[in-house]
């Protein structure tokens, strides 16, 4: 039966990660992350990957937004605002410093047992992603990171780690963090927060291996996480983003359909345990996924995904002019403006019907409850002089994308589990590393020079998503 407004137990709340807001990046033994290399950027200006922390750069994650040492002020305001979940994700380097060790490090462990019952102590949920752009840089250092199957054991190990440990905390998991995003191969950023891969001589190949080896690891998670605990939901973690054809004309529209393949086949395999049939085919021209053992192809149907969470900030839209279908090099060189959609002042479109959109082709896919875990607008907020903070661009833009939500869930028949916006307290841009470029409905005093005294203050949107959660969506 379709609903007639969200349903009951829908699970608002907001979402994070351990890189972008924890800082302490050295507290409780913690070892060095990818995130932990990464040196702030700009609109425009990408962030570079050192090798290894350097002296005189500066890395915005180390220092975070101090969220391990203000955890406690800052799940106080998440309840504040009704939050009924809270999507974080397990920093990978305090269980598990530099990720090859057999025993886990119980300061990390002891730090999120601490969080997740400060969360429980409100009604809290906790969602929790285990890889979340965050890999030990050891890994990457010693073994390719997941250019090399062994990484498959060490992620299983920390995985298996958390669940046992966390089994009768957390429900709601989701094992790798926006997994498609290398499907952009060329772009250093994607291939080394995805999968620890650095740049070489064919990348291309080298994402597919990667991205294979991370998908087994997924379904071997499933699985194990199945056996410690049968009610647990584990989810695909995608950054859903409709790729339009530029025009009617049938080349844009079969390029457009290419990219969305060649973007949807990570989560084809979380959901259906195979390989969908253009990228077998593919893969099989090029020569790439030469590793593919029949062991893996038990394990990726053994290990299938209870639900689809999903990011969803923009769309874009590609023609054909600049690449046809079957000569792809990159996505990126087929983009063109969409003239029927604005921008943020990051560039990235605004298109709130996309988010309907979305939710219909993801259900039509897979068949699957979907969660929408991340949404919402990176924007500059000024603070006024009596501290007040209006931000009514965030309201429009999250109750726009709001109203669309509600019409694929009451009109559509979407399974939608729930909503958690993304940065619900301003942290580390994860593009850019940049302070500035803000989410939050709380705001963190804190610039892009890493200055500031680190307090909170509640802005506008705020109270405006206290009242959508406190009316389950009534009021928009
Ligand atoms: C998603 C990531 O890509 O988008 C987050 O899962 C990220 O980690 C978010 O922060 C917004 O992107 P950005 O670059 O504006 O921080």
């Amino acid at each position: 039966m379709v609903a007639n407004s969200f349903p009951e137990g829908f699970l608002w709340g907001g979402a994070v990660a351990a890189h972008q807001l924890e800082g302490a990046w050295q507290s409780g033994g913690k070892g060095v992350s990818v995130a932990d290399v990464m040196t702030a950027g700009a609109h425009g200006v990408p962030r570079e990957i050192t090798d290894g922390v350097l002296p005189g750069k500066n890395y915005p994650n180390h220092d975070g937004i101090d969220f391990y040492g203000h955890y406690k002020e800052d799940v106080a305001l998440f309840a504040e605002m009704g939050f009924k979940c809270f999507r974080t994700s397990i920093a990978w380097t305090r269980i598990f410093p530099n990720g090859d060790e057999t025993e886990p490090n119980e300061a990390g462990l002891k730090f999120y047992d601490d969080l997740f019952d400060e969360c429980l102590e409100y009604g809290i949920e906790p969602v929790v992603t285990l890889a979340h752009f965050e890999m030990p840089w050891h890994l990457v250092e010693e073994y390719g990171g997941f250019g090399n199957r062994k990484v498959i054991d060490f992620y299983l190990n920390f995985a298996t780690t958390c669940f046992k440990r966390y089994q009768d905390k957390v429900k709601y998991w989701m094992t790798f963090n926006e997994i498609d995003n290398q499907a952009d191969f060329n772009n250093d950023f994607a291939v080394m927060t995805n999968s620890g891969l650095k740049l070489g001589d064919n990348n291309e190949a080298a994402m597919y291996q990667a991205a294979h080896y991370e998908l087994v690891a997924s379904a071997l998670a499933v699985k194990e996480g199945k056996k410690i605990n049968p009610d647990f939901m584990i989810g695909a973690m995608i950054n859903y983003t409709p790729f339009y054809p530029a025009t009617s004309d049938p080349a844009d529209i079969l390029l457009a359909q290419r990219i969305n393949q060649r973007r949807f086949w990570f989560s084809d395999v979380h959901a259906w345990g195979e390989y969908p049939k253009e990228v077998e085919a593919y893969l099989e021209r090029k020569g790439f996924r030469s590793d593919f053992t029949a062991e893996d192809q038990v394990v990726l149907k053994e290990g299938t995904v209870d639900y689809i969470g999903f990011s969803y900030y923009q769309s874009m839209t590609v023609s054909a002019k600049n690449g046809d279908a079957d000569h792809l090099i990159s996505p990126a060189d087929a983009v063109v403006d969409n003239p029927y959609l604005e921008t943020s002042d990051w560039g990235w479109s605004v298109d709130p019907i996309g988010l309907r959109y979305g939710l219909n082709e993801l259900t039509d896919r897979y068949h699957l409850p979907l969660f929408i875990v991340e949404n919402g607008l990176g924007a500059v907020d000024q603070v006024e002089e009596d501290g007040s903070i209006h931000d009514p661009y965030r309201v429009d833009y999250l109750r726009k994308h709001l109203e669309e939500v509600k019409k694929a869930v009451t009109l559509d028949g979407v399974d939608l589990m729930g909503y958690t916006p993304w940065g619900c307290i301003d942290v580390v841009s994860a593009g850019t590393g940049q302070m500035s470029k803000r989410y939050g409905f709380i705001y963190v005093d804190k610039d892009d020079e890493g200055k500031g005294t680190l307090a909170r203050s509640r802005k506008d949107s705020f109270f405006w998503y206290q009242n959508v959660i406190k009316t389950n969506g009534a009021e928009l």
